[in-house]
């Protein structure tokens, strides 16, 4: 798929994401008034969507529709939306600029910070649960797998993890599972939740296999490239403040590896996402597009 159609692909995706949860979040006239109007500031605030389009772009390559994956889709973003209010807050990344705007404790409190990722976080399993086009089987499923990649074992985790490395050296493997856990549970979960979204997924375990393959490499590409642009991007490209990692001391990729290792290792990713789909035809042309995307994105 060539790298406009993609665009293109993330711009559709990206715009219906972005209506249903306009229409979907808590009113800012309904009380509390602040905190809802924090939830909507933090999710509807610009973004690249990359995770709902992935859950839709999964829904494709299981000949689904990217609508089927529309509630998967925005249950996924609010926990996305939640872990960066939460990854911001100063007792964490403590930065103060998130997609070109003022981060949500600056723009609000600390106190409505907290609250609104908390809500949000909720909120993606209210969601989930209450989605009745899937079937009840369908819906306990997604929120098995949204939960365990949101928690300890995966996002949380993940977090806890990065946080206790500040300022210390982690082993290559020790650093895999840090961004496996903090970055790669999530976006894998959206691949799994996109393939659940089509109730008569075609393929067997091998099917399944061959896109939680996938899912496992572009989630780890998907760190490794915001490590790079922590280093090599532009603050108003970015929309988040360049050099945060190297200014805490994180533990990254191009820190363990330096930037030209951490560039190598990204194509040894991309490479396993495409063999990971050559069992698949032009169904999965928009995974394969979002593979490209992902480790050559600019923002
Ligand atoms: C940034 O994610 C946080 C990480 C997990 C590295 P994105 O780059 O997807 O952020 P938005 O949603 O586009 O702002
Ligand atoms: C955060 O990783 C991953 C999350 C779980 C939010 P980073 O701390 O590198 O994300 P950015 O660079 O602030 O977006
Ligand atoms: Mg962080
Ligand atoms: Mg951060
Ligand atoms: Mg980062």
């Amino acid at each position: 798929m060539p790298y406009a159609r993609t665009e293109d692909f993330l711009a559709t995706c990206a715009a219906l994401t972005d209506h249903a949860l306009e229409e979907r979040l808590p009113a800012t006239e309904e009380a509390p008034g602040r905190l809802h109007e924090a939830m909507r500031y933090s999710v509807l605030g610009g973004g690249k969507r990359i995770r709902p389009a992935l859950a839709m772009a999964a829904a494709c390559a299981v000949g689904g529709e990217p609508e089927q994956a529309l509630v998967c889709a925005c249950a996924v973003e609010l926990i996305h939306a939640y872990s960066l209010i939460h990854d911001d807050l100063p007792a964490m990344d403590d930065d103060d600029l998130r997609r070109g705007r003022p981060t949500t404790h600056i723009r609000f409190d600390q106190a409505t910070a907290i609250l609104a990722g908390d809500a949000l976080q909720a909120l993606a399993f209210e969601w989930l649960a209450g989605a009745h086009s899937l079937t009840a089987d369908t819906r306990l499923a997604m929120v098995q797998k949204l939960a365990a990649a949101s928690g300890t074992g995966g996002m949380v985790g993940g977090q806890a993890i990065d946080l206790g490395a500040v300022g210390r050296d982690l082993s290559l493997e020790q650093l895999e599972q840090m961004h496996r856990r903090k970055t790669g549970a999530l976006i894998e979960a959206s691949v799994r939740l996109g393939v659940l979204s089509v109730p008569a997924a075609a393929g067997g375990p091998s099917h399944h296999d061959s896109l939680d393959h996938y899912a496992r490499a572009i989630g780890l590409a998907f760190q490794v490239q915001d490590d790079l642009l922590d280093i090599e991007g532009d603050t108003s490209i970015i929309g988040k403040p360049q050099g945060s990692d190297a200014a805490r001391s994180k533990p990254t990729y191009p820190a363990l590896m330096g930037v030209d290792g951490a560039r190598a290792y990204l194509a040894t990713l991309l490479e396993q996402c495409r063999d990971s789909l050559s069992g698949f035809g032009p169904e999965a042309d928009a995974l394969r597009g979002m593979a490209e995307f992902v480790v050559s994105r600019r923002y």
